[in-house]
């Protein structure tokens, strides 16, 4: 059963706090004051960040066939984006207050608030002057060559997905494909949004997974459909609440320039029910404008019909940033065990920043020897870490706080027999195991968390 109100423990606030405090997220800047929703991924949360576009790509080419890759430049020629439509299209609405001078977006003036007390919508105050609403590009602009006025005036990417529409015939060309067929980019993009905010949820630079699927138009349909359970079923896969994920079809007025259909999957945050991915049926409409911009024939001939056609395309598009916003948000919990408080990442092992932890109980007796070993041949194979410094329950605290799903103590006990305990994050139990069987029992874990192998 889904609902409209988060109940769950999280907040933005105390997800960002626990960030900053755990080295997965940090406010970039941070020394010289800042900038607004602009944020540096400390060591975890690369690890974390990785783990999620891997994820990605095991979907997208280890568990099925006819997707390769590309990684394409984030300057494009800048006609790309005529042709694409975000030069005409691709703006806000916003209004100025000339009296507190703050800009807001016209089309969500009702969850905007005025800065002046008594707290009130803007425009609703005494004092507030708004100004008509006007169009605002949200692409970032720059200039190739070394004179300003004199160079080339480019855009930053506002998505991935257009370096992908510009390659397609080197990829019937070089690459011999023919639809059906994708191609899956990883990468960042920029939009001089009006209002980011909401921690990762929505950021002036952040990356995009999008992937274009080139099929016949008889075909798209159902790859629409496919791909739509498809990407649904990903986030579930890695933990993510059933009830707290949907999929929303798009009303025919909210649908994008390009778009003749579009679900997007929603997931709801603490702050409400927000696309985390959308899924859009493009038509043909960017390969037809590219070909008629560019003026290069762009259509694939079909040699059963002897004819030539534009293929239609089915674009999944998630944001790497706001994914892992909702993986910390939904694996994010607080509970009280023996009388004290604990807090917790319980993240998907597939997606922890560190798989196992090997502490010694102590920094003496044969312990360091043993847990330098063992962590020696584990780090060879798994994402693990040594953590030696404070009291073993300080040490179980942070690594439950950057979710940690196994953390191994080097006792006294292994001193002598040679067994390890292996602690679950989740349930709290401890497994006395061999020492020479942690490695076999952490892969057999991971394994049976996905149901395949996926890669590291
Ligand atoms: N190529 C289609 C496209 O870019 P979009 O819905 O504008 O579609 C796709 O973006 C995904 O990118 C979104 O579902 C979201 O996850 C992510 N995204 C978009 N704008 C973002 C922002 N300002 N900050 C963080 N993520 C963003």
């Amino acid at each position: 059963m889904s609902t409209d109100v988060y109940e769950g423990p999280a907040t933005i606030e105390k997800l960002a706090a626990l960030c900053r405090r755990r080295g997965i997220v940090f406010p970039a800047s941070d020394i010289y004051g800042g900038v607004g929703s602009t944020f540096d991924y400390g060591h975890y949360g690369v690890l974390l960040k990785n783990n999620v576009k891997q994820r990605w790509l095991d979907a997208m080419l280890r568990e099925r066939d006819g997707i390769v890759l590309l990684d394409s430049a984030i300057i494009q020629h800048p006609r790309t984006w005529e042709a694409s439509g975000h030069v005409a299209g691709f703006s806000d609405p916003l209004v100025d207050c000339r009296t507190c001078k703050k800009r807001y977006r016209a089309d969500d003036l009702e969850h905007a608030r005025c800065e002046r007390k008594p707290s009130k919508l803007p425009g609703q105050g005494p004092e507030c002057d708004l100004t008509d609403a006007r169009e605002f590009n949200l692409m970032f602009k720059t200039t190739i060559g070394p004179v300003a006025e004199a160079g080339t005036e480019v855009f930053l990417r506002p998505e991935t997905a257009q370096g992908i529409f510009l390659n397609f015939r080197n990829y019937m060309n070089v690459m011999r494909r023919r639809p059906p067929f994708g191609i899956a980019q990883i990468g960042k993009s920029f939009r001089n949004e009006i209002t980011p905010g909401n921690f990762l949820f929505r950021l002036r630079e952040f990356e995009q997974m999008e992937m274009e699927y080139f099929v016949p138009p008889d075909g798209a349909q159902q790859a629409f459909e496919e791909w739509v359970e498809a990407r649904r079923d990903w986030y579930l896969r890695y933990g993510i609440e059933p009830s707290r994920l949907r999929v929303r079809p798009h009303g025919a007025d909210e649908l994008s320039h390009y778009s003749t259909q579009t679900s997007d999957v929603e997931y709801l945050f603490p702050i409400g029910w927000l696309e985390l991915e959308g899924i859009a049926h493009r038509g043909d409409f960017d390969l037809r404008q590219h070909m008629e911009h560019s003026g290069v024939d762009l259509r694939v001939f079909d040699p059963d019909t002897e004819t030539h056609y534009l293929p239609h395309v089915v674009e999944p598009a998630a944001g790497v940033d706001r994914a892992t916003l909702a993986f910390l948000v939904d694996s994010y919990d607080e509970e009280e065990v023996a009388g004290r408080q604990r807090t917790l990442l319980r993240l998907h092992p597939m997606l922890a920043p560190v798989t196992a932890a090997v502490l010694p109980l102590v920094n003496k007796d044969g312990m360091p020897e043993i847990a330098e070993r063992l962590y020696a041949e584990l780090r060879a194979a798994l994402p693990v870490e040594y953590d030696d410094s404070g009291s073993v329950g300080r040490r179980y605290r942070r690594q439950d706080e950057i979710g940690t799903p196994w953390t191994i103590t080097v006792d006294g006990q292994t001193v002598e027999d040679e067994t390890v305990t292996v602690r679950d994050r989740d349930s709290l139990t401890q497994d006395r195991v061999p020492l020479g069987g942690v490695r076999e029992l952490l892969e057999d874990r991971l394994r049976s968390s996905t149901g395949f192998s996926p890669a590291r």
